[in-house]
């Protein structure tokens, strides 16, 4: 089935990657391809139109594949054919600074509304001298943009699509270097409301949203987020902004606004999960859990993901319902993420010392009450999903959160979840899933307790309705939607 919308070479830019690379013993480099939605819905697309996907080199590994490669572009035979692939060797400290100390330092802290504001932020020298840094990794996207725009030979013109708030910058240094360019991008995240987004100083902020408005067509992964920008736009721009056309007018040029919510490819999910790693992995866990119920949650190890507060939760529940001890385990998959953050390590550090805790207030002869995996392994997370009785999603805030949407689908239990108000999700789970406010543990201990007691008459007609929602926009139609919406704002 063809979804992408014919029309000329289509560019992805993204700061990670299709692809990653890793030395192994002997010296030598061994690519891996990138798992999630995201990436494989994109490089889908490549199967029907030319595609250049513009990526960063995020590891040393990564930096010493794309020196020996001609341009920085990948050899086809590392990166699975499809997409071209041009890594971007930035230099080091140049990544650094805008990886680590700007997108998610910054950006990320305000999208996701995370700092202890009577101590952080505070902008000084350094995050001057940071933020030139990231307006420099924009500018290197640009231009490997521009270029391979320039490359695409005649006929319809290349169309830029642009991930995410790391490249927040690179829409409107696109659009100046090679106007007329359609341009697309899409956040990934929450946007953060005016009142917290003028966190940022001043001029940064309105350089954020005059960067992204340099695309034709901004897409969002809920209502919210698309209002949340407007909003900004509106309030520290003073640009125009037509909420029912969902349009945004600024120095002459219009954006339009479009919600997208991304969703899950069910067959391709349920296929790899029914794979033999994840079968080996079902016998593991299904041995630990002998019989007993599973609540389960899979996250990275990450500040917005609110898992401290879960942890607490289900304490609570051991506490106010005795009756579930020794009835019931909890699988807490936290694999690490933005380890070079210290304020990560830390996190993971909290996660840690609370389930040791829980274990040594509970456990019992024969009795694990949680198992808490603070490590990479995919096979075992979709294990751990197929399995589960009662999905546990709370972030503080969340852009979409893919794992609310996958549980249901993967579920051979029919799983009940248990979902944030917060997250981009619940606008269109919520009405099945069990709501919690996100900062409230006793309504999550409660939630958990429904959940676990709930008929099979209803898991199972809730269960479909959320797997049902979680399919309705899978990544291929997903992006397809948001170059419908490009070609119709730049009249392609
Ligand atoms: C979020 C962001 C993505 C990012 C991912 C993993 O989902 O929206 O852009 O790739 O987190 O974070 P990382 O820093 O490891 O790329």
């Amino acid at each position: 089935m063809s979804h992408v919308p014919a029309g000329g070479q289509l560019l992805i830019a993204s700061n990670r990657g299709p692809v990653s690379f890793a030395r192994g013993a002997d010296g030598t480099l061994s690519a891996s391809r990138g798992g999630g939605g995201m990436v494989s819905g994109l490089s889908a697309a490549a199967d029907e139109v030319p595609m250049t996907w513009v990526c960063a080199a995020l590891s040393d590994a990564d930096r010493e594949a794309a020196r020996t490669s001609p341009g920085g572009v990948l050899d086809p035979d590392q990166t699975g054919g499809g997409a071209v692939v041009r890594m971007l060797d930035i230099p080091p400290d140049v990544f650094a600074s805008a990886y680590n100390d700007v997108a998610n330092s910054t950006l990320w802290f305000v999208h996701h509304m995370l700092y202890d504001t009577p101590n952080q932020p505070s902008f000084g020298p350094a995050f001057s001298r940071d933020w030139a840094a990231f307006r420099q990794y924009n500018e290197m996207f640009a231009t490997a943009l521009a270029g391979a725009a320039d490359n695409g030979g005649g006929g319809a013109p290349a169309r830029a699509v642009i991930q995410d708030y790391h490249l927040c910058l690179a829409p409107k240094m696109l659009a100046d270097r090679r106007p007329g360019t359609p341009i697309a991008h899409f956040s990934h995240t929450p946007w953060a409301p005016p009142e917290y987004y003028r966190l940022l100083p001043t001029e940064v902020g309105r350089e954020v949203l005059a960067g992204m408005l340099g695309a034709d067509h901004a897409g969002f992964l809920c209502q919210r987020w698309a209002d949340a920008f407007m909003d900004c736009c509106e309030a520290l721009l003073g640009a125009k902004v037509d909420r029912d056309a969902r349009q945004v007018s600024h120095g002459g040029h219009l954006t339009s606004i479009g919600v997208h919510p991304l969703g899950v490819d069910a067959a391709q999910l349920r296929a790899r999960a029914a794979e033999p790693d994840v079968a080996a992995k079902m016998t593991a866990l299904s041995e630990a859990a002998a019989g007993r119920k599973l609540i389960v949650r899979v996250d990275r190890t990450e500040l917005s993901k609110n898992i401290v507060r879960g942890l607490e939760a289900y304490r609570e529940l051991l506490h106010a319902h005795p009756e579930w001890r020794g009835k019931v385990v909890h699988l807490a998959f936290a694999y690490p993420s933005r380890t070079d953050l210290a304020e990560y390590r830390d996190y993971t550090a909290a996660v840690q010392r609370l389930a040791e805790q829980i274990d040594a207030e509970f456990a019992a002869p024969g009795w694990d009450p949680l198992i808490l995996e603070v490590v990479d392994d995919y096979p075992r997370s979709l294990a751990a999903c197929r399995l589960a009785d009662v999905l546990l999603v709370n972030p503080i805030r969340d852009g979409m959160n893919l794992v609310a949407k996958e549980g249901p689908i993967l579920s051979d239990r029919n799983c009940a979840v248990v979902l944030s108000t917060e997250a981009g999700a619940a606008a269109e789970l919520g009405g099945h899933a069990l709501m919690v406010n996100p900062f409230d543990v006793t309504q999550t201990m409660h939630a958990l307790d429904r959940a676990l007691t709930m008929s099979d008459a209803e898991r199972a007609s809730r269960c479909s309705a959320l797997a049902a929602a979680a399919s309705a926009l899978p990544p291929a139609r997903w992006l397809a939607e948001q170059l419908q919406a490009l070609d119709r704002t730049t009249g392609s």
